[in-house]
């Protein structure tokens, strides 16, 4: 077998696509050499121009797709190939399934060597205007001054001037419309990145999938308040059906963060409310909750049921809480419930819904989850079952030991980036944890992300 190097790649070579990498580019290998191409799928037969080269593999851009996969569709938006956040829109979704549940395999085997029980995909419930969390940048043009907002095209801070996103709710785009034909005419400027002038930086919208209300955020580059801003506040509030508040919030940092530390509300409510499982949470400016609340009723559910029928009337911990959206749901099939988190919104968010649900078997604690779990686990307190859901890097060492030490019985650990997961879970055996399969769910159609439920017996 020729060995490939390379130095042997020549600029422009003719490849079929066999798998999709965890960031959703197309894998074509010779003889082991890697080549990653963005915007193809499986069964393609692509001409390519190799762009960048490594060691082992290199990066390339279509030329001429020579015979198309059998598995590509049209894509239902027009800006899907210059926005780029929707990568995977070209396939059509049952494939767009099978290749997620094989990223996740392709993960798990890197790690682990071994096969890890990976279940089929469960489908989201919508795979249009399921995205019910939007944060759109906002600039104005040059010389006419207007308003554009959107998203940055992929690698880049070029906005891209967006009027319609299927992927979510229509009545999101009016919002965004009136913002572009509105603001200016309250004197309110869109912000200039590269100078870091003018105002509105960013708008915000959480969004219900129960009664469709929305709350906005005017994100503004000043620390202090602004009449304008807050004219044009009450301006959207009173021309659009839709919205339950607008908040600004004040952000004048040199910065990528989208929200800054503090939030006025102008006029309306502070929050939205959204259901899962049949509880209703109250979802504020910087809340964290699922963005497909569909396709997120099914993995609480999934959790629900699984825990009713394999550990009923448990003690359960849900660490990373959010706003005990896991441990609230939860309260009906355990005998007591314990929820870590460390932003404080979260947890009073919880708190006034345990109050107001009168719930009373389910402590919501604000703490680094680590220190809380330690805390615990030294004083020789145990639970049934813990439920971890940390952000993208996973959990700590630390965090996981204290995991093992306070579970009776098992940890269900959920989880929205697979290569994470697969170091918690192969650390997790490593301490003679069983993992004893992995059910993915498509949270986030059309996109590489996919969100994970692994169940660990002790
Ligand atoms: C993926 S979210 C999960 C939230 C919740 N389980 C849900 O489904 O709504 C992760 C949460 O962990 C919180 N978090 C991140 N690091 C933490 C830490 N060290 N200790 C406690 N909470 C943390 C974040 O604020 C966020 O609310």
């Amino acid at each position: 077998m020729q060995i490939v190097e390379k130095d042997n790649i020549p600029n422009i070579l003719e490849i079929r696509i066999d798998r999709l990498s965890n960031l959703g580019f197309g894998i074509a290998k010779l003889n082991g050499y890697v080549i990653f191409v963005p915007n193809t799928c499986p069964e393609d037969v692509v001409r390519v121009k190799v762009d960048k080269r490594n060691k082992n593999y290199a990066y390339g851009s279509i030329i001429e797709i020579i015979t198309p996969s059998p598995h590509r569709v049209q894509p239902f938006c027009k800006m899907q190939n210059v926005c780029g956040a929707c990568q995977l829109q070209f396939i059509d979704y049952h494939s767009q399934l099978k290749y997620k549940k094989e990223i996740v395999e392709d993960t798990m085997r890197k790690i682990f060597g071994s096969e890890i029980e990976v279940r089929d995909v469960v489908p989201s419930p919508q795979i249009k205007e399921y995205r019910h969390k939007i944060q759109y940048p906002i600039s104005q043009t040059k010389e006419s001054k207007r308003i554009i907002a959107g998203y940055y095209k992929p690698s880049s801070h070029d906005l891209i001037n967006i009027k319609y996103c299927p992927i979510q709710p229509e009545y999101c785009d009016k919002i965004i419309d009136f913002i572009r034909e509105n603001a200016q005419k309250l004197n309110v400027s869109g912000y200039i990145e590269k100078e870091h002038k003018g105002l509105l930086r960013h708008v915000v919208i959480r969004t219900s999938s129960l009664n469709k209300k929305s709350l906005v955020v005017l994100v503004i580059n000043s620390c202090s308040k602004n009449a304008n801003v807050e004219n044009f506040a009450k301006l959207l509030f009173n021309n659009l059906d839709n919205i339950s508040g607008v908040c600004v919030n004040y952000n004048s940092n040199k910065t990528n963060l989208i929200l800054g530390e503090k939030t006025d509300l102008i006029i309306g409510k502070d929050y939205v409310e959204e259901a899962l499982c049949d509880k209703v949470f109250k979802i504020g400016v910087k809340t964290f909750f699922q963005v497909n609340p569909k396709s997120a009723n099914n993995i609480f559910n999934y959790i629900k049921n699984y825990i009713k029928t394999n550990c009923p009337n448990s003690s359960i911990i849900d660490a990373y809480a959010g706003i005990s959206a896991f441990g609230i749901c939860l309260s009906d099939i355990a005998s007591n419930v314990t929820t870590v988190e460390e932003t404080k919104e979260s947890v009073d968010i919880a708190n006034t819904l345990l109050k107001e649900n009168n719930i009373n078997n389910v402590s919501a604690y604000c703490e680094d989850a680590g220190s809380f779990l330690q805390k615990l686990a030294t004083s020789g307190t145990k639970f049934d079952i813990t439920v971890v859901d940390p952000p993208r890097k996973g959990c700590t060492k630390e965090s996981l030991d204290y995991a093992l030490k306070l579970t009776k019985r098992k940890i269900i650990y959920v989880s929205c980036n697979p290569a994470t997961l697969a170091r918690d879970l192969k650390y997790l055996k490593d301490q003679g944890a069983t993992i004893e399969y992995i059910q993915p769910f498509d949270m986030f159609p059309h996109t590489y992300h996919i969100e994970n439920i692994a169940i660990i017996s002790l």
